[in-house]
């Protein structure tokens, strides 16, 4: 293990990197988290060394009514899809962490959002200690983000920042990333939990104080964690993250943790040579390169955030005797459990088969509602029987191959009708049929596979398979026939 740069006078301590807990001896497993081999030497900081965060707050009390009167600013980001993440925008002397991968869009975010609050009349102040105030510049240019309001520095020093900040009196102030910053007397190295933390604790403590609003940006580890400042998340007010697959193109933003709003909401974006778009419209841009006539495809209305959106769900059955399992956009359990419960109650089998299953778009998701539809897609490949394309499933899988009850039934229904969509398998759940959509109660999965043949027939004995294509929001006689069996 590496020492420290310590002063003589300092005390040793062992600091987990993972979850930021000190403790004077060291241990192979890190008794807060858990976590192994993450403990590494730190110098105590002295009380008196540390930041203004951790200083008592003293207000004079007022009443719940007078405290009212000084509400909240709220700064509108001019990006309607962060300030959906953000109920309205952004609030003066918040703090808010923006976290996410390496290369998912983070700069490319504050910049389009100091862009926005630039032409809004507010001042903005961007400190990176990242890349330099060139390579920043040069982006701005092609993001089209030219403005006498944004300022930029190239600085990793958090008092030089402060001091800035006490010049420049910014409305908003970018610190990208909190990783590299450094506050002079914490002898610890940049990136390290402690310096991570001192820093953002001085920041965050400068933005209260003088109503600045501020964004930190943050790296998330492989793991998913926002590098080792898990710390970070109780001392701000907002935790945003960015995510989606670097090869595709669509970013979701999602709120962690927000003081001033919901957090359920998503921000759904497209990275574009111009920068980042706003989508409104999601359902749309998953469903765009979707085949008529292929089989192993089912759409199914998933719930993201507040949202119901549609998504392609497509599986592959391919004779081996390997017996791959391999997904994309859900949990590998998820397709064991739908697997198994498909082998026991249907006459299917798919056994040292190899099986790919996937979300289109790059999306991901937990949502259980999605197994009817991964099910049904496996079904269709393994059978070669295509699911007309008008149709989409929704439900849970039990074990015992019932179709279990999902939440929001009805949005997702909406969801569907407003893409055209016609026909909708579900569970045995009370629902009102939204215009345009017949519903069909399918309680278990024998029931749901055998709709699904009787559908596929009615499509093909009008003899072209196509018509199905682009007809949302037409309805064929195909669909005066699907009505329900049993509904
Ligand atoms: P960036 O904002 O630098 O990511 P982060 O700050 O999270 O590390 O974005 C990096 C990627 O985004 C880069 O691979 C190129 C891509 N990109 C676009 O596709 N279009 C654009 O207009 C911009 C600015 C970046
Ligand atoms: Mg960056």
């Amino acid at each position: 293990m590496k020492s420290q740069v310590k002063t003589k006078s300092q005390k040793v301590i062992f600091e987990c990197t993972d979850c930021g807990v000190t403790t004077p001896k060291w241990t192979g497993k890190c008794g807060a988290c858990g976590e192994w081999n993450t403990l590494v030497e730190a110098p105590e900081i002295p009380s008196a060394q540390r930041s203004k965060s951790g200083q008592a707050l003293v207000s004079p009390p007022v009443s719940l009514v007078e405290a009212l009167a000084d509400p909240a600013i709220v700064l509108p980001t001019g990006l309607s899809e962060l300030d959906r993440v953000l109920s309205g925008g952004l609030v003066r002397g918040s703090v808010t962490l923006l976290g996410g991968e390496p290369g998912i869009g983070k700069s490319t975010l504050i910049l389009q959002l100091c862009g926005a609050i630039a032409a809004a009349g507010g001042k903005c102040l961007i400190a990176t200690g990242e890349e330099s105030v060139d390579q920043v510049a040069r982006r701005a240019q092609r993001l089209r983000v030219q403005s006498d309001s944004v300022m930029l520095m190239a600085a990793s020093d958090v008092d030089a920042i402060i001091a800035e900040l006490a010049t420049q009196r910014p409305a908003l102030v970018i610190i990208d990333s909190i990783q590299t910053m450094a506050l002079s007397g914490v002898s610890s190295a940049a990136g390290s939990v402690t310096q991570v933390r001192e820093s953002a604790a001085a920041l965050t403590a400068y933005a209260k104080e003088h109503h600045i609003a501020m964004v930190l940006v943050g790296h998330v580890t492989k793991e998913g964690a926002l590098a080792g400042p898990r710390v970070l998340e109780h001392l701000v007010d907002t935790v945003i993250e960015f995510e989606g697959d670097r090869h595709h193109n669509l970013r979701f933003l999602r709120a962690v943790k927000h003081r001033f709003g919901a957090t359920d909401e998503v921000g759904v974006f497209d990275m574009t040579i111009d920068g980042l778009q706003s989508v409104a419209d999601a359902s749309g841009l998953f469903l765009d390169d979707r085949q008529s006539d292929a089989t192993g495809s089912v759409v199914v209305p998933i719930l993201n955030g507040r949202r119901s959106m549609l998504v392609e769900v497509q599986a592959l059955v391919a004779e081996s005797d390997v017996g791959r399992r391999v997904t994309q956009g859900f949990d590998n359990s998820r397709l064991a459990l739908v697997a198994a419960a498909m082998s026991k109650h249907l006459d299917s089998s798919l056994g040292r088969n190899d099986v790919y299953a996937s979300i289109v778009g790059g999306l991901r998701t937990t949502d259980p509602a999605t197994e009817l539809g991964l099910a049904l897609s496996l079904w269709s490949s393994e059978k070669s029987v295509a699911i007309p394309h008008e149709v989409v499933a929704v439900g849970e899988v039990g074990l015992g191959g019932e179709i279990r009850k999902v939440p929001q039934l009805e949005k997702r229904l909406r969801e569907a009708a407003r893409l055209g969509f016609t026909v909708a398998l579900i569970p045995r759940q009370d629902v009102d049929e939204p215009e345009g959509l017949t519903v069909i109660r399918v309680p278990t999965l024998s029931e749901a596979t055998n709709v699904c043949r009787k559908l596929g027939r009615q499509v093909q004995s009008l003899g072209d398979p196509k018509k199905a294509e682009g007809r949302r929001g037409k309805k064929t006689k195909a669909d005066a026939n699907t009505r329900p069996a049993r509904a």
